[in-house]
């Protein structure tokens, strides 16, 4: 039997863009269905980002996500750049005027939103199959899908969200002419992640640049790490032991006077580092927000905290156009996104480049590296140039109320 619904907003992919904004629509009173086709144990469990930018702390705070957040992230104030031997500290808080940053994991942030979406009696499915999206270009675009029930549903929309990261069916669902720009780089090394029962060995996350390649160790509480190795892009991860995970890192982050506490590790990864932009992120009917327009390489840890900006701007956007029939901000909405977008995609490829050994890089690579890298420690205009777009490179436009006028909201657009 096939079930046909209606509703003015169908979501496609619950992960953090898919979630918040479902959670943003409703603060704002438009409706919305969102569609997963994991269950909600492995959306909860799945291991990725932690870096979280001021802007988007300030965001998850004013809609009511952030008690846990503040609870039990941790506050820092800038990073370790270690290079050549030496560890330099990088004090945003300072360098910004005092923008910061906060280590909360994405897994954390998830189970708030489904936590909170759930309280609320919203229209979520997750374990869905078939998901397809169509009449994109019509102004009653359609999400059909099967439910875990084995109940196939089309539901008729007044807009779609394609939330369902770079893998998803959103994007590819667009026709040919559909898309202007893909543009992509792809890198030649991966990361290596652990998660780990092991009190972190530093009070603040180290980017490292060693000969032997690019080391990274966060943390998501006081009791575990997060570690990163640089690997070659076609990595086996049978091929490490975790002893030789330890053993590498401490090789890398090696400092007179210092040591690093290893612990059993929990899970482990590998991550393919991609940058890929696809433009207008809007064809018709269908707003792409997050992964699915976009990816950067995890360095400068960019790719959360673009997700939620995206999907704030689309809430407001979305809100005004099936709340007050003003299309303004939705017609805005990718020029909007971009910039941010690109702005942060320079930022994670300069940090990508300047911190990775690429396979036969010669001397002259290496000295630019290096180069760079002094002069980001020893150059306040340097270091604020990175502090500035790593906590958070412009205000996130979001409107609570959806009451405020379109000038006093979004002044590129008025
Ligand atoms: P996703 O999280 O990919 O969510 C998309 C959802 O759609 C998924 O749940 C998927 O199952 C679902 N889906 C896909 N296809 C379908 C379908 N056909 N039907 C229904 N559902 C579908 N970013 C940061 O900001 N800071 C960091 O510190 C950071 N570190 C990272 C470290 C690693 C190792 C990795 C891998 C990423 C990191 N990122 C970081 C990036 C960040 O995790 C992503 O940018 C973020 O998950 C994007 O959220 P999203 O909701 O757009 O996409
Ligand atoms: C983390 C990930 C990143 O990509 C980064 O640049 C900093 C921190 C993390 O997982 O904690």
């Amino acid at each position: 039997m096939t079930v046909h619904e209606r509703t003015q907003v169908g979501i496609v992919g619950a992960g953090p863009a898919g979630l918040l904004l479902s959670h943003l629509l409703a603060l704002g009173g438009v409706d919305s269905v969102c569609v997963e086709n994991r269950s909600r144990a492995y959306c909860e469990a799945r291991q990725r980002a932690g870096m979280l930018e001021s802007t988007t702390v300030e965001l998850l705070r004013t809609v009511g996500l952030g008690d846990r957040l503040d609870a039990e992230g941790l506050e820092h104030d800038g990073i370790y750049v270690q290079f050549d031997g030496q560890r330099h500290h990088l004090n945003f808080r300072e360098l910004t005027g005092g923008r910061w940053i906060t280590i909360y994991a994405q897994t954390e942030i998830v189970k708030d939103l489904i936590a909170a979406r759930t309280a609320a009696g919203a229209a979520l499915e997750f374990e869905v199959s078939g998901t397809t999206v169509g009449r994109l270009d019509s102004d009653a675009p359609v999400l059909c899908y099967t439910d875990a029930s084995d109940e196939r549903h089309v539901v008729t929309c007044d807009v779609i969200a394609g939330c369902d990261g770079f893998h998803g069916i959103t994007r590819r669902s667009i026709p040919a002419n559909g898309l202007t720009m893909l543009a992509e780089r792809s890198y030649p090394y991966a990361w290596l992640g652990i998660l780990a029962a092991a009190p972190p060995s530093t009070d603040e996350v180290i980017y490292c640049r060693h000969d032997r390649g690019f080391a990274l160790h966060s943390m998501r509480t006081p009791e575990i790490g997060r570690l990163y190795l640089q690997v070659p892009a076609d990595e086996d991860i049978a091929r490490w032991r975790d002893e030789q995970i330890w053993a590498e890192l401490a090789t890398r982050f090696a400092l007179p006077g210092w040591s690093l506490t290893n612990g059993p590790v929990l899970q482990k990864s590998i991550t393919p580092m991609r940058s890929f932009v696809a433009a207008p992120m809007r064809y018709g009917n269908l707003f792409l927000a997050g992964d699915a327009a976009h990816i950067v390489p995890p360095t400068g840890a960019k790719g959360l905290n673009l997700a939620v900006a995206d999907v704030a701007a689309l809430a407001t956007a979305l809100t005004r156009l099936l709340r007050d029939a003003d299309p303004s901000l939705a017609d805005a909405y990718s020029d909007h996104c971009l910039e941010r977008v690109w702005r942060s995609t320079h930022l994670s490829w300069w940090m990508t480049s300047m911190l990775h050994i690429a396979p036969g890089q010669d001397q002259f690579e290496s000295e630019l590296q290096l180069t760079q890298l002094r002069h980001l420690v020893t150059s306040r205009t340097a270091a604020a140039t990175l502090a500035e777009t790593y906590t958070g490179y412009a205000p996130i436009r979001y409107d609570p109320s959806t009451r405020l006028a379109a000038k006093q909201l979004w002044p590129s657009v008025a």
